[in-house]
């Protein structure tokens, strides 16, 4: 039975986990959108269920399945169709972790009907999307919240004026300096900073070693 444990470490945690892209509808037809994959995401959610964690997996258009019954898969598009399902899951979890690529804006007006190419210059007005990580951080209690940060210069610095801003717990900075790392890719290179600015950097692997990474920092957490 302890050696059940042991492997169960994250049993009894429920973990919250976005995921993907989100897309914005500029007419019913287009949308903006960006290259993620979700596998960061999904990786994560797979490994805490097989931790014993009880997931919920609140996905952007992906083509990734999930495995086991341990994973709720909410599927959703837009930000503010993630933004709603995290607000309604938040409350009754212990973890949270952001690893979707959430549109920064949206167009202002979606077309009813498809955009015809009428004009020689089209020009598309956005407004931004409301940041869901920073929304969470403003009405977490006890939860362990977890944020990624994409930068290309003054990462370290960027990245904790993002763990102020959305009250995180841990911040993981993805670098995209390494050709391996990144979308569409099979491997990450990532930091880890804490709370108070504890800065670890981990070497190149596979997203399935860094959501082992990622696990073991909430499983220290609760140690
Ligand atoms: N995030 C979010 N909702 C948004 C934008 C971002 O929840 N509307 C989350 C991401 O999932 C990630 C973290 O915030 O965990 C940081 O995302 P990132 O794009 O690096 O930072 P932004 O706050 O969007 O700032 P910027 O893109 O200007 O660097
Ligand atoms: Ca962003």
């Amino acid at each position: 039975e302890a050696d059940l444990e042991s492997k169960m470490p994250l049993k009894g945690k429920k973990i919250l986990i976005t995921a993907g892209p989100t897309y914005e509808a500029i007419d019913p037809v287009r949308f903006i959108s960006n290259h993620s994959s979700g596998k960061m995401g999904f990786d994560i959610a797979n490994a805490a269920a097989d931790l014993g964690a009880e997931v919920i997996l609140i996905s952007g258009p992906t083509h990734l399945k999930v495995q086991g019954s341990r994973i709720k898969l909410v599927p959703v598009v837009s930000a503010q169709q993630m933004y709603d399902a995290c607000h309604q899951y938040f409350n009754n979890v212990d973890v949270a972790i952001a690893a979707a690529a959430v549109a920064d804006y949206r167009p202002k007006n979606i077309a009813d009907q498809k955009i015809k190419k009428t004009e020689a210059n089209f020009t598309i007005a956005l407004e931004k999307t409301k940041d869901i990580l920073a929304s969470l951080g403003e009405i977490k209690k006890n939860q362990f919240l977890i944020g990624f940060a994409l930068e290309t210069e003054n990462e370290i610095e960027h990245a904790k004026q993002k763990i102020i801003k959305k009250n995180l717990d841990l911040i993981v900075l993805n670098s995209l300096q390494d050709e391996g790392a990144g979308f569409g890719k099979l491997t990450n290179k990532v930091t880890f900073i804490d709370k108070n600015f504890n800065i670890e950097p981990m070497a190149l692997k596979s997203k399935e070693a860094v959501a082992t990474d990622i696990l073991n920092k909430i499983i220290a957490h609760y140690a």
